[in-house]
């Protein structure tokens, strides 16, 4: 996968001492003096910075930069300044932002290595861990892009960074700084993992492609994996995931990853993502600019796929399991039809009203399937609905989840990890809208609160286990972005799921 490798370092000592290519120092919006590292830095050369400020020709607003040449005592070969935007309104996601911005400037002039301050950590006030690893975060996400497949590449368009030191004050930091590293990398490069995963057409990114990818992670990173074929699937009776499958050329799998397999008295969670690796609709073909997207269906098990990963990296003190239903939904010759009743895991029959609304099939057997764990949770990740989309925009993913205590931890997780979820409600009236006449229940609701209706049918599979549903379609793929979630895959969950389980540890 085509991430390069980043290096991270820890440095004790004042930025302007730094002999790198080149320091970065920050400004908010609206001073006219600068103060900590970087009024060290202004003193260093003379008061350069300040006379830039005087002349107005740098405000300080968020991701404003300026290179300087440094004169007098500074031993860098430049000066990257970059805004902070308004004091009131930072917040460790414009670390990430600012990180980002930083990152990419510093790729555009061609240099290879830099030392930075880290922002949040002096005025902004926050914990120096956190700090850094929104830094470290942001960097790697903003640096991040998908080469794979452009043969004409030009030796600049090619060049990136290579290296980046963090500043400390004093020896006692480069610890907290270290522990920061960690996590934002461990984290950061999965999510690039996810992105890389969304953004491999699916000729490539099959299923097959996907259990392969799970087998040599759990191999590199010493997880447990466990892959079932169509005839496992089959002995176990997931009719409703083998239905979807039907249509499909590319034989099914289903992916089990876990972190602390044999971990004695460690609460378990299970993770479920989508893994859709093309979403023609099937019979209920897509119109071509509905299509055109579906390659990403397979983002919410991408997301796990990764999420297990960065698990496994920090080794937290928990039992997880990552669970990967993979197929495609193809209108092939055994593809469902409008009407057909099929039988799932546990026992329920489902009416297929609309061959295009399969992830809720697939995801009904493995939610069956995830009892097995006695879970103290399950969380799924699903591009389930267009109607999420018209909902909550590229804003947050839909949570629907009947456990307020679950509801609770994943918008806290939300809120620092910067990948937020807002809630909609279970209310029992809505399972009048699926209703079927001849099975248990029919896979579509109508139009109205088509999000919710998806996530009352996924609840009737469910096994004795506290459950959440978060629905991406509208943050797996985005079409606007800011400095470190680009256009495109996301790679989104990822953050968000290491921060739960962290929280989950502080229960
Ligand atoms: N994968 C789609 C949902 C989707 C739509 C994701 C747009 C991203 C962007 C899902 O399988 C689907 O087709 N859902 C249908 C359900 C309907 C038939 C009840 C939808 O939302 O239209
Ligand atoms: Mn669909
Ligand atoms: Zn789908």
């Amino acid at each position: 996968m085509g991430y390069k490798e980043l290096r991270f370092a820890v440095k004790v000592g004042e930025i302007q001492q730094e002999p790198a290519e080149l320091i970065v120092v920050n400004l908010f919006e609206g001073l006219s003096r600068p103060g900590g590292a970087t009024a060290a830095v202004d003193r260093a050369m003379a008061g350069r910075i300040s006379s830039v400020l005087a002349a107005g020709d740098f405000t300080g607003k968020l991701n404003e930069t300026l290179v300087l040449y440094p004169v007098g005592d500074v031993a860098a070969q430049r000066v990257l300044l970059v805004g902070l935007g308004k004091q009131d309104k930072f917040s460790l996601d414009i670390v990430r932002q600012v990180a980002a911005g930083v990152a990419k400037r510093v790729r555009e002039l061609g240099v290879e290595s830099y030392a930075t301050i880290v922002h949040g950590a002096g005025s902004g006030g926050f914990d120096l861990q956190d700090a850094v690893q929104a830094l470290v975060e942001g960097t790697m996400l903003g640096l991040y892009r998908f080469t794979q497949y452009k043969t004409d590449l030009e030796p600049r368009e090619k060049h990136d960074v290579g290296k980046v030191t963090l500043m400390a004050l004093e020896q006692e930091q480069t610890a907290i700084i270290e522990r920061g590293i960690t996590f934002g990398q461990a984290i950061a490069s999965s999510a690039c993992l996810a992105r890389d995963l969304v953004n491999e057409p699916a000729n490539v990114a099959t299923p097959a492609m996907l259990a392969d990818l799970a087998r040599s992670m759990a191999g590199e990173h010493g997880l447990d994996c466990d892959v079932l074929d169509r005839q496992q699937m089959e002995a176990l009776g997931m009719g409703a995931l083998l239905s979807v499958a039907q249509g499909g050329y590319q034989p099914p799998y289903f992916i089990i990853v876990e972190h602390n397999k044999a971990g004695q008295g460690l609460p378990t969670l299970v993770l479920v993502g989508k893994g859709i690796t093309f979403d023609s609709g099937g019979l209920d073909l897509k119109p071509a600019d509905s299509m055109e997207r579906m390659k990403d269906d397979m983002a919410g098990g991408a997301a796990v796929l990764a999420t297990m990963r960065a698990v496994a990296l920090l080794d937290l003190p928990l039992h997880v399991v990552g669970l990967v239903p993979a197929t495609e939904n193809m209108p092939g010759r055994e593809a469902n039809r409008p009407l057909d009743i099929v039988k799932a895991m546990n026992g329920k029959t489902i009416e297929i009203v609309n061959t295009d609304a399969e992830g809720r099939l697939i995801l009904a057997d493995t939610l069956t399937y995830a009892a097995r764990f006695q879970p103290a949770a399950v969380v799924d990740l699903a591009t389930l609905t267009g109607a999420v989309v018209i909902a909550l925009g590229e804003g947050a993913a839909g949570l629907m989840t009947p456990d307020d205590d679950l509801a609770r931890r994943l918008a806290a997780a939300g809120d620092v990890s910067g990948e937020r979820v807002w809630r909609l409600p279970l209310f029992e009236e809505y399972d009048e809208q699926i209703k079927s006449d001849v099975a248990d229940v029919k896979n579509v609701g109508g139009r109205p609160a088509g999000s919710i209706t998806g996530a009352m049918f996924l609840k009737k599979f469910i096994g004795d286990y506290p459950w959440a549903h978060l629905d991406i379609a509208g943050m797996a793929w985005i079409d606007n972005g800011n400095a470190y979630v680009h256009k495109g895959p996301t790679g989104f969950g990822v953050r968000l799921l290491v921060q739960f389980l962290r929280g989950w540890l502080e229960r």
